[in-house]
């Protein structure tokens, strides 16, 4: 059985100015004690990246950003690419949040296209996928992740696939304070790790991680990250203050 480092991942969204955020990945570094056996990430707004970088310096707090666009520079007005990212620090990139998809029109196509930019660029591509509460109600989740999955992994070979991290959001989950169920995530994830098997092995899905994402708190991080195909998290609100971060980051203790 392949072994998969767990991970922890904080999406911060639209939150924190630039000196919030160093405090907060000041205080973050501060809780931790360097044996932590889950990697851990954090994603500041784009401002914020460079100033939270030096920061986390050498620590064990990985950078990533919330978005990139998939074209390397030119006249794209507001948009930032992958080689600028990671010139800002970044090691990793979340690509396809719901809330991305709901609010700034992001599609499939366009995120297989980030997805292969932020390859190209040495990023590894934290993908998100998520099914609506309609889709759920209407049985449709399965087939709504196969399509997520189908079109924004499409052309992506096993090689370019290999590090990528996948992360499962339903986006009735997400801020609502209403998680999945432990059941319910373990099903849908057992799923996706079908999928990439049919698509890229066994190998690289038994390698592949995971994580769970929406509602995450100190409260249900070991219930969830117990399930076995279940890798890590991705935490919204749970990852603003550090405190709370730092508990779910410990959730073994
Ligand atoms: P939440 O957000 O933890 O606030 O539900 C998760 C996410 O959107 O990544």
């Amino acid at each position: 059985m392949t072994t998969r480092r767990p991970m922890i991942a904080g999406n911060w969204k639209m939150h924190k100015t630039c000196p919030e955020a160093e405090d907060t990945a000041r205080a973050l570094v501060g809780q931790l004690t360097g044996k932590e056996e889950a990697e851990i990430m954090i994603a500041p707004p784009a401002t914020a990246l460079v100033p939270v970088s030096r920061i986390i310096g050498d620590t064990p707090v990985q950078l990533g950003a919330q978005n990139l666009f998939w074209e390397n520079q030119g006249a794209y007005t507001g948009e930032v690419s992958g080689p600028m990212l990671v010139s800002a620090g970044c090691r990793y990139v979340i690509i396809g949040h719901s809330e991305r998809r709901q609010y700034f029109g992001e599609t499939d196509e366009g995120v297989n296209k980030k997805i292969k930019a932020a390859v190209a660029a040495g990023l590894v591509p934290v993908i998100c996928i998520g099914e609506s509460e309609t889709e759920r109600d209407g049985g449709k989740t399965f087939s709504v992740l196969d399509k997520q999955m189908e079109k924004g992994l499409e052309g992506l070979s096993e090689d370019q696939f290999s590090q990528a991290v996948m992360a499962y959001e339903p986006v009735w989950a997400i801020g609502t304070g209403r998680s999945a169920t432990p059941e319910q995530a373990q099903e849908v994830h057992a799923h996706v790790r079908q999928f990439l098997e049919k698509r890229f092995g066994a190998q690289t899905a038994g390698a592949a991680r995971i994580l769970y994402g929406g509602s995450v708190k100190p409260a249900n991080t070991a219930e969830l990250m117990a399930l076995p195909d279940i890798d890590g998290a991705l935490v919204g609100g749970a990852s603003l203050k550090p405190e709370t971060f730092a508990e779910i980051i410990h959730y073994k203790r």
